[in-house]
């Protein structure tokens, strides 16, 4: 049996919450794609972990894969290995010898990208994480990427990085402009990544990348990191284990099926479990596949989002009163998340595109005590009924949501409802998640009334489904 885990909005849906909750159950934690633009929270007994790359089994010891549908900067990789080291765990963390590697001069062009495009003033910036996963992406499916496997092998490195480095150098100063050797570099666009002016010639400096990333791979191959990772999970599945398949960000910022272009670069929706990790199709559909789903909606970075709090200052005053309570700042970048209220249409559409058999609906516990509860069931568009979101940015942002108006629940003591149950939830709180499942034509899995892995209110391990 497999697991898989999709986050059904826009990110930040509890999604690491759920994989430590239920990695002890598996063997293996796989992500199949992203990169450290995730940022997975767990909290155990109170410790908080921020996980960007390092699988979420780590905090119980389960071991962790990255599959060859990721992009990986290694040094992030690294640094959360001996940061979590330090905190006294051991993750054991796997790297598929066929995903990418985020190079310094991608996070460079991700910065000059996103500068340039807010410059223009017509708004197409999409906000990003300045981490490189989309120029990463768009170097994997123009066959210029450089692979795990690369760094295993000076030569062959060296040969990628002279072919592929002057383009990206010609691209930076002919197309865009900038001096990569002046104090220019210091200034241009692009600056607010974290390269400053010396390490972005650096980032275009094939002797400085190649004497970098062959130390990268040494380091690879002494600790014995990287695998196929088909054929390590094949054998793992052989051997009788059960795999956990972490989806990082979110359906609406899939690639294909998301908000385009206020996307990442890689596809979340569960198809991908199966094309990033080289397990087969029927394996991971054969399993379950749970979406995980926040109570009500946050955006970091932009894009529409019909039923964002922010009409008048009421909706800019409850938006704040969330924020603060659901701790809604982004792992990552720090950024302050956009705020509205739980829209059905993005779930209908989440829960079709990945074929959920259950979903976790996750910080019920942050609506409790407001004055008022709305779910946006459909949408109006141009005088016309629409139940799903629409395929455009333009449509989605001009659709109109019709809302139902729920019962509120007051706080309640986290702790004890986890430990007595789902019937220990208030009324009106089981109301809404039997609201939202009926409409979504989903089970509930499991209620998330809390970060702290003890905080969920379970009705149904996957792993015993
Ligand atoms: P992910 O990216 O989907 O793993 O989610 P993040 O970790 O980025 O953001 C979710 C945040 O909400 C984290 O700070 C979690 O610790 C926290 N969290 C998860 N589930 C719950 C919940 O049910 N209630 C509350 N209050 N916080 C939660
Ligand atoms: P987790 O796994 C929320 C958003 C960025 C931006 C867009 C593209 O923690 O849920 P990218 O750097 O990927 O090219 O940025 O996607 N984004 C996320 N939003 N949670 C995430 O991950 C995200 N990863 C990327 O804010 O709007
Ligand atoms: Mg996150």
């Amino acid at each position: 049996m497999t697991l898989t885990i999709v986050g059904s909005q826009l990110g930040d849906e509890g999604k690491g919450a759920l994989v430590d909750r239920w990695g002890g159950d598996a063997d293996v934690v796989v992500r199949y794609q992203g990169g450290d633009n995730a940022g997975h929270t767990v909290v155990e007994g109170g410790a908080e972990y921020k996980l960007s790359l390092v699988p979420s089994g780590a905090v119980r010891g389960t071991v962790g894969v990255l599959g060859n549908g990721c992009v990986v900067n290694p040094n992030t990789l690294f640094t959360e290995i001996d940061d979590l080291r330090e905190r006294g765990l051991d993750p054991d963390v796997r790297v598929a010898r066929r995903a990418h590697v985020i190079m310094p001069y991608h996070r460079v062009l991700d910065g000059i990208e996103e500068e340039v495009k807010a410059d223009d003033d017509a708004g197409d910036e999409v906000g990003t994480t300045g981490r490189g996963i989309g120029p990463t992406y768009e170097d994997k499916a123009g066959r210029r990427g450089i692979r795990v496997a690369d760094l295993l092998d000076p030569d062959a490195l060296r040969e990628k990085l002279e072919y592929v480095v002057p383009q990206k150098r010609a691209l930076v100063e002919d197309v865009y402009g900038i001096d990569l050797t002046g104090s220019e570099a210091q200034s241009a666009p692009g600056s607010r990544t974290q390269s400053g002016g010396d390490d972005r010639a650096e980032a275009f400096d094939v002797d400085a990348l190649h004497e970098e990333f062959a130390a990268i791979g040494e380091r690879l191959a002494d600790e014995g990191m990287t695998v196929n990772c088909s054929d390590y999970l094949h054998s793992r599945r052989e051997a009788g284990d059960e795999i956990l398949f972490e989806g990082a960000q979110g359906t609406h910022i899939d690639v294909d099926h998301g908000n385009y272009p206020f996307v990442t670069s890689s596809n979340p929706t569960a198809g991908a479990a199966a094309v990033g990790s080289g397990v087969g199709v029927t394996t991971v559909g054969a399993g379950e596949v749970v979406g995980i789903v926040k109570a009500y909606l946050s955006r970091v970075g932009e894009g529409p989002m019909p039923t964002e709090l922010d009409g008048d200052a009421d909706e800019e005053a409850l938006a704040d009163e969330i924020r603060e309570r659901g701790g809604e700042f982004g792992t990552v970048t720090g950024r302050p998340r956009r705020i509205g209220w739980l829209d059905l249409p993005m779930l209908r559409h989440a829960a079709r595109v990945s074929g959920f058999t259950g979903v976790a609906v996750n910080h019920v516990d942050v609506l409790a005590g407001l004055d008022e509860l709305k779910v946006c069931t459909g949408y109006e568009l141009d005088g016309e009924a629409l139940d799903t979101v629409p395929t455009t940015t333009d449509r989605w942002e001009r659709c109109e949501p019709v809302y139902e108006t729920l019962d509120t629940w007051e706080p309640f003591d986290s702790a004890a409802v986890a430990e007595a149950g789902y019937d220990a939830l208030p009324e009106a709180a089981r109301e809404y998640l039997e609201f939202v499942a009926d409409e979504i034509d989903t089970p509930v899995y499991a209620v998330g009334v809390g970060p702290d892995r003890e905080e969920t209110v379970e009705l149904t391990n996957p792993f015993e489904a």
